[in-house]
């Protein structure tokens, strides 16, 4: 979401109250001196950089060759009503909000919108992608199921006459609310690609749209506390609906796992400030006043007729996507927090670590890591595999260590002196948990995902405007960070076949440091990144087979007049840190999701809110993409980009 599109009272201004306050060494003085030695821009290379790769890169730069491993030709900056991709590339739309999902869908009508008509189509503010091949296990990169999150709704751009700003969600009317509803959660969409087309296929039995209101089951230690009790569920074990689901992430055995982010601006009520879990509320930014309108019509989001219902969000869900019939599962073993993304990695001795950014100024960085190994041979025995584990959160010390610190009721002040009674207790409060174990607050934790083939794994810092000067640290080393920053973290074996993903220590370096060069304090990437390959505010990322990162951005501050992207960069040799810009979205939109088909010649992406720029709406909204019919507001839309007579992307 970006940040204009937040209503002031809950903006995202970060509600942990007392961020550690680290007064680093100034990291321009390392900077410096590492420049001096004539390889990387600064912090990239600061820690790590070996002497090889400052010889490789300078070897390069001195012949005057890009040392960079990726082959197409980089696009310019823009910020314009169409979006654009590298010459000798191709794009198009798989399918727009308001398109067929399930067979007995009506036509899209904007004009003439309902909540039934919105629960059969796509969904508003697509986020997350993935794509599982079809049949099931294949690698089959020509037919799949996409699954793609729904975030939140922008009431100005979905609804005709609401005017042009943000305060249009508090306005909209009892229907409008309940096609919001519909509006949020997933889908899963078979689609095909014949001819070179991709194209959703319309009888698709495993078609399934899932919103706010689909009922859901609640597992894992926190299950049925009472604290999960509502007058709809005495059980505290079942609940309607998922809420802003951003990125998300899958499983070994093939389930998807979607993150309930910004939950908190759902719900509202009196209790926010005078309720016996008023504390509570504040740390997870939940307000007086919700920034919908939905209290006004659904108990269940109103705090004085439901006090315990926002304590049912902010959860892990996984979903199989192969069983329409399915019941979605809040997996609380995973914490409850602004869940950015969860990701995953297998360790050697197959228990897996999943990885997730809470999306917050000051905010923290956590992983959890199975109890059990993973059974390839046994799908049974994976069912709960996420029910049962450790929760950690990550320090990241200043001489380059990090730490994994478990979140285990009974473990240091994780105890009933704090008002911790049991792990539910701890996992319901997972941020004031972490808060006393003195994790690292971060710049805002977007993706963090491992990059399976060189072992590391990289978190996307998407921005912190209000850090201070006495708050910076070797680790988030810019204060009013406006263009945020990327960070590898390196667990023992990376590098190897034994990557330990479950160990407690391991070591982190910057990656990034983003901003225009010259323009912005700090800005740091490889020597030779262009005029064009700088990048603000990186939100999503994926890898390619050669693990080379693509980062999606969020956001870059209006001073830049440049649209958000997608921009891809080795993460390793010569050209590391090299980004290159490949895509630019229509203006107002965010780039979300990338994700590859198996044999790297698809990359589909996300594009979320466009024209949600100031002063535009379904009216008048600054662009029409990706329709230009008149009368049709822009559409949040997948989008397919391949190379015109096929090919791996960017090879
Ligand atoms: Fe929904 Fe953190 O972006
Ligand atoms: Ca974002
Ligand atoms: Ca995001």
């Amino acid at each position: 979401m970006p940040e204009h599109t937040k209503p002031l009272e809950i903006e995202d201004i970060g509600s942990n109250p007392a961020p550690r306050e680290t007064i680093g060494e100034l990291i321009e003085r390392r900077l410096s001196r590492r420049a001096a030695l004539g390889g990387l821009f600064g912090a990239a290379a600061a820690i790590t950089l070996s002497d090889q790769l400052l010889a490789s890169g300078s070897r390069a730069l001195a012949q005057g060759v890009s040392p960079s491993t990726l082959g197409f030709r980089e696009i310019a900056h823009q910020l314009g009503e169409r979006d654009a991709v590298p010459e000798g590339y191709e794009s198009q739309v798989v399918i727009r909000w308001g398109d067929a999902v399930l067979p007995d869908a009506p036509a899209f009508d904007p004009r003439a919108q309902t909540a039934a008509a919105q629960a059969t189509q796509f969904g508003y503010n697509n986020d997350y992608v993935d794509f599982f091949p079809l049949p099931r296990g294949s690698r089959t990169a020509t037919h799949g199921l996409l699954v793609v999150n729904h975030e939140y709704a922008d009431t100005q751009l979905m609804f005709p006459g609401m005017g042009d700003d943000e305060t249009s969600r508090l306005r909209a009317s009892r229907e409008q609310a309940a096609v919001e509803m519909a509006s949020h959660g997933l889908s899963v969409v078979e689609i095909r690609r014949d001819n070179g087309r991709w194209a959703p296929v319309a009888e698709g039995r495993l078609n399934r749209r899932i919103t706010a209101s689909t009922p859901m089951r609640i597992s894992g230690p926190a299950a049925g506390h009472d604290r999960l009790k509502t007058s709809a569920d005495a059980t505290g074990t079942r609940v309607l609906g998922t809420l802003n689901n951003c990125a998300g992430g899958n499983t070994p055995w093939g389930t998807v796992l979607t993150a309930e982010e910004n939950f908190n601006q759902y719900f509202g009520g009196a209790a926010a400030k005078t309720g016996t879990q008023a504390a509570m509320y504040k740390r997870y930014g939940i307000v007086e006043k919700a920034s919908y309108s939905w209290p006004q019509y659904e108990d269940r989001f109103n705090l004085d007729r439901e006090p315990n219902e926002p304590n049912r969000f902010g959860w892990i869900v996984e979903i199989d996507p192969h069983d329409p019939d399915s019941v979605p599962v809040k997996r609380t073993a995973l914490g409850r927090f602004k869940h950015e993304g969860c990701t995953h990695a297998v360790c050697p001795d197959g228990r897996v670590a999943f990885y997730s950014g809470d999306d917050e100024r000051f905010d923290y960085i956590y992983k959890f890591v199975t109890a059990r190994p993973f059974d390839a041979n046994n799908p049974q025995a994976n069912r709960d595999l996420l029910d049962d584990g450790t929760l950690f959160v990550a320090r990241f010390h200043e001489d380059g260590r990090l730490e994994w610190m478990p979140l285990v009721h009974g473990q240091g002040p994780l105890s009933a002196a704090n008002g911790f009674n049991s792990q539910a207790d701890v996992l319901i409060e997972t941020r004031r948990a972490a808060d006393l174990l003195k994790a690292t607050p971060m710049d805002r934790p977007e993706d963090v995902q491992p990059n399976l083939v060189n072992g590391r794994v990289y978190a996307m810092l998407t921005n912190n405007t209000r850090r201070k000067p006495e708050q910076v640290d070797r680790t988030n080393p810019r204060a009013a960070n406006a263009n945020g920053h990327v960070i590898e973290m390196i667990p023992p074996g990376a590098g190897t076949d034994k990557v330990d993903h479950a160990a407690t220590e391991g070591r982190w370096e910057i990656f990034l440091l983003a901003g225009r060069p010259g323009v912005d304090a700090g800005a740091q990437y490889h020597q030779q990144t262009s005029a064009e390959g700088w990048l603000s505010c990186p939100d999503n990322c994926t890898f390619d087979a050669k693990g080379r990162v693509w980062i999606s951005t969020d956001g870059a501050p209006s001073t830049h007049k440049v649209a958000d992207g997608l921009y891809a960069a080795d993460t390793d040799g010569a050209g590391r840190a090299l980004t290159r810009l490949f895509y630019q979205a229509p203006v107002g939109a965010e780039v979300c999701g990338p994700c590859f088909t198996p044999d790297d010649e698809t990359i589909f992406l996300a594009i979320q809110h466009p024209g949600d720029s100031k002063g535009s709406s379904f009216d008048n909204p600054s662009t029409r993409w990706p329709d230009f019919e008149a009368g049709m507001p822009p559409r949040p839309s997948i989008i397919a980009i391949t190379r015109k007579g096929g090919g791996v992307i960017g090879s």
